[in-house]
This record gives C-alpha cells, structure tokens and sequence, in this order.
C-alpha cells in the first residue's frame, strides 16, 4: 500500500505529480544517451544514469513550466537538457574530485578510468545543446549555454580555493553559486521562459533556483562529513580528502585556537593527512557548532527561495516548491 500523499516526502510528491512528465524526460534522456559509433558511451551513461539520481533538476524544469500554465511539448527536451549537463558535470568532477562512489555505485572513473568520464562527460555536453536548440527559443538556449558556463566556473574558482585557509564565505558563496545554484537557476528560469510567463514570474523562478540550489549545496557540504556514506551514495570525507574550504569547515578555522590552527594548517594547507585526523575534522566541527550553524545558513537560503515564490500564482505546484526547499534542508541523500 503506498503512502497517503501528506506522508510522502515533499520530492516524492512533486516527482508523482509530475510522473507523466518525468517519464517522458527519462525515455528522451535514454534515447540522447546512446549512441551506434562509440559503444563506451552507451556503457558509462547508463552506467551513470540507471543508477538513478534523484532527477531534481529536471523535476524544477517541469514544475516552473507547468506551474507557469505550459502545455507544448517542449519542457521536456529542457528538463532533459538540464539532467543532461548535470551528468556531464558529475562525470567531469569525480575525476577532479578522485571520488570513487556516485549514487551508491563505483564511480565512472574508477570502473573504466578518467579518460572515458572526461570524454563521455563532453559527449553529454555537446547532445545537451543538441537538446536544448530543439525548442528553437533563443531565450532559452541564452539561459542554459550561460548556466554550463558559469558551472565550469564555479568548478575551477573552487580548485583555486582548495588548500588555503584564507577562503572566505564570500568566496564559498560564490563557488556554490557557479557550481550548484547555477543549474538549478537556469532549470527554473527555462521552464518559466519556454511557458511564455511574465518577467516577473520569471524572476521569481530564478531567484527561487538559485537560493534553492545554494541551500542544496551547503546541505551537500555538510552531508559530506555529517552524513552517512551508505545513505548519501558517496564517500564521507571526499571534501576533507580533496582539502577543501567548505562552509563548515571555514567556520571552524575562524573559532580555531593555536593547536587546531596548526592542525588545519597540516591537513588542509600541506596535505599531511594520517589515519585519525577526518574523525579529529569532525570533532572540531561539533565542538565550534559549523554543522549546525551550517545548516542554519541553508535553512536561512531555503526561506529566501520559499519566499521568492509569493507571487506566483497559488496552488499545489506551488507549494510543493515551497515543501521542496525544507526538504533540501532535511535530506540525508
Ligand atoms: C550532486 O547533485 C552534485 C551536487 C551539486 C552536490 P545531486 O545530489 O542532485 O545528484 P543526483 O543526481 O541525485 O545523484
Ligand atoms: C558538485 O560539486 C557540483 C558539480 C558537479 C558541478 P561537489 O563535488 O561538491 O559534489 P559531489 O559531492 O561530488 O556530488
Ligand atoms: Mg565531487
Ligand atoms: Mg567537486
């Protein structure tokens, strides 16, 4: 017996309302990711996206149209498009990231190796435009080629930042920004523009994604030590491992003394990192509060997203975009 829709959670929701529309978007992604010529890349995308995933960009794509009155057919290839340059980047950043599990599975670069994630990862760019020209709506194809842009971005401003100890919330921001809020912003702002809606409505749209996809990423940033790997699909400890300045990392550099600065300094700016010192990460963590006071700073982006959507039209699209965003706050995968 299934659960009565107040008991599901606010993504199983939005994803069984939109379950006609999702489907269609699964067959169109299924049917890009194949190809005749190169059989590496049929093994590595399905490899990926069988996995599952939990499909949100492309879920924001359809609810932002839908809840803007569209009935054409053309959501679809942009809720397809958005997945598609979700995967791209996924590949390209567990090579980056040396991760080695994606979506409780071996990652693509640890199963074949880097080689075929980078150039499977371009292939999937390169059909995402192919998709995203189909609707023949410039605004559109503007919004998505700046988001993969701005991605890129996000992703290098953020290997420029890794190992220093001076990042700044301002610069966290703006890495989470480029890398995570970006898609989420243009999955929004599409879905509005292809339904022909109002600036205003369109704006609310993207200012809802954005603040949504920054609320996600601080959420993801503290999963990766708070969380579970068996839960998240991914390894715990990969942000620690890679060195990186996360949010609720740069918060327990400010509060450190002198024996955890010199611990930082060893594990995060050196790399010296032995047996113990992730569980010694964690410890100083809880003890200056930055998980929790993390989570306070994405419930505070969940509520600004939340508050974006006030003058979208009333209804239950709507609030289940407004339940979407307290449940990137709560999620544990
Ligand atoms: C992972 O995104 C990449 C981040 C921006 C943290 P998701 O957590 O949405 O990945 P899947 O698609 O559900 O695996
Ligand atoms: C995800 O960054 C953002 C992109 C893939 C562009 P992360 O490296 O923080 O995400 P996970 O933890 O590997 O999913
Ligand atoms: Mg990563
Ligand atoms: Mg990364």
């Amino acid at each position: 017996m299934g659960l009565d829709e107040t008991q599901q959670k606010p993504h199983d929701r939005l994803s069984a309302r939109l379950a006609g529309d999702l489907d269609r978007v699964n067959n169109l992604i299924r049917e890009r990711m194949a190809s005749e010529h190169a059989p590496r890349i049929p093994q590595v995308t399905a490899h990926l996206i069988e996995a599952g995933g939990k499909r949100l960009r492309p879920m924001l794509t359809l609810a932002a149209a839908r809840l803007c009155g569209y009935d054409g057919p053309y959501h679809i290839h942009l809720a397809a498009t958005v997945e598609f340059i979700h995967t791209a980047t996924l590949l390209h950043d567990d090579v980056v990231d040396e991760s080695r599990q994606r979506r409780g599975r071996p990652t693509a670069n640890l199963l074949w190796d880097n080689k075929s994630s980078v150039l499977v990862g371009d292939y999937l760019f390169a059909r995402s435009f192919q998709l995203m020209v189909e609707p023949g709506n410039l605004r559109v194809l503007d919004i998505l080629a700046n988001a993969s842009a701005t991605i890129a971005e996000g992703e290098v401003l953020q290997l420029t930042a890794a190992q220093d100890l001076a990042t700044t919330e301002e610069i966290y921001l703006q890495v989470v920004r480029g890398k995570t809020a970006a898609l989420f912003s243009a999955a929004t702002e599409s879905g509005a523009v292809i339904a022909g809606a109002s600036d205003a409505h369109v704006n609310a749209l993207r200012d809802y994604g954005d603040a949504l996809g920054i609320a996600f990423q601080m959420v993801d940033d503290l999963l990766d030590y708070g969380g579970s790997t068996a839960t998240i699909g991914k390894n715990v400890g990969d942000d620690f491992r890679e060195r990186k300045l996360t949010l609720p990392v740069i918060r327990a550099v400010a509060k450190a003394d002198a024996t955890e600065r010199a611990f930082w300094q060893r594990v995060i700016e050196k790399g010296d990192q032995q047996d113990g010192d992730l569980d010694t990460a964690m410890g100083l963590l809880a003890r200056h509060g930055a998980l929790a006071s993390t989570r306070d700073t994405a419930l505070e982006w969940a509520h600004r997203a939340q508050r974006s959507l006030d003058v979208l039209p009333q209804g239950d699209l709507r609030d289940m975009l407004v339940d979407l965003a307290d449940y990137v706050v709560e999620r544990v995968r």
